[in-house]
């Protein structure tokens, strides 16, 4: 008696969590992050939704105002904003998995998105809610120590860099090094920015700033001189000794104990 009524219950809340996933869209929000210009993969499987595996799956995948893209079999449609960005691979999404592949990530793409599953015969169509999930959008930070003499290498994140500023560590303006589609003052290497023989004046903070004036990247750099050569002459030296030293030791016991044995005998 006391089962079943337990059952009974178990039911009544199963059927409660369908029903409100069901029909409120928020009531599942997945988060997932990306830092810009990288790229992200918004999870979602519809593959619990039996009712449609026998057909071709029709996905569409938008953001509360706009459609972002859709996909039936081989046709698909991209918004204009995500242009030969965003994807679900036909062949993952004939498996159950609709997740949304977007590629150089913008500030802009952060936001709600939902999947929907279109099903039904044209003028009957139904939309079945899937899966939200709401894309945080990060910028880079990172610092870097650089000897003196060296190279530094800063990422461009060419597609949405605008321009490239700098800021002594002993100053507070900031300098332009490079902006898109100038002859630039520094070089440029494999979608790099090389800035080479560092010297102590190249410490500071670099910025890699979008078309919005958004930071993309934030590298802190420190200059550092380098190891002087009579020290690791000096430990090299050490190191040496010891190993030859350590190399000796082990008879030096043994003949010990030797001379011990033969006076105690
Ligand atoms: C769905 O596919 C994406 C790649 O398209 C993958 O990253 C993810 O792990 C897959 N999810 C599952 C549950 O297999």
């Amino acid at each position: 008696m006391e089962t079943r009524t337990k059952r009974a219950w178990m039911f009544v809340y199963g059927f409660l969590e369908l029903v409100c996933v069901g029909s409120s869209p928020l009531s599942s929000v997945v988060f997932t992050r990306s830092e810009v210009c990288q790229e992200a993969v918004l999870p979602c499987e519809w593959g619990s939704h039996s009712e449609v595996s026998s057909e071709t799956p029709y996905i569409q995948w938008q953001t509360l105002r706009n459609m972002v893209f859709e996909r039936m079999g081989p046709a698909k449609f991209q918004a204009e904003a995500y242009q030969n960005r965003a994807d679900v691979p036909e062949a993952v999404l004939a498996k159950g998995n609709c997740s949304l592949h977007l590629s150089d990530i913008r500030f802009s793409d952060a936001g709600i998105y939902e999947c929907y599953l279109v099903v039904g015969k044209t003028g009957s169509k139904q939309r079945i809610f899937i899966q939200s999930v709401q894309l945080s959008v990060l910028d880079h930070k990172s610092t870097r120590v650089v000897e003196m003499g060296k190279d530094l290498t800063l990422d461009l994140y060419k597609s949405q860099a605008e321009t490239v500023v700098f800021q002594s560590s002993n100053g507070d303006e900031w300098r332009e090094l490079w902006r898109r589609g100038d002859r630039s003052r520094v070089e440029e290497r494999d979608g790099k920015l090389v800035i080479g023989n560092v010297g102590a004046s190249d410490e500071g903070i670099y910025r890699v700033i979008d078309g919005e004036g958004l930071t993309i990247s934030t590298v802190k750099v420190s200059v550092q001189e380098p190891p002087r050569p009579t020290r690791t002459n000096l430990v090299e030296k050490r190191v040496s000794f010891e190993s030859s030293v350590g190399m000796n030791s082990p008879s030096l016991p043994l003949g010990f104990l030797l001379i011990m044995f033969l006076y105690l005998l």
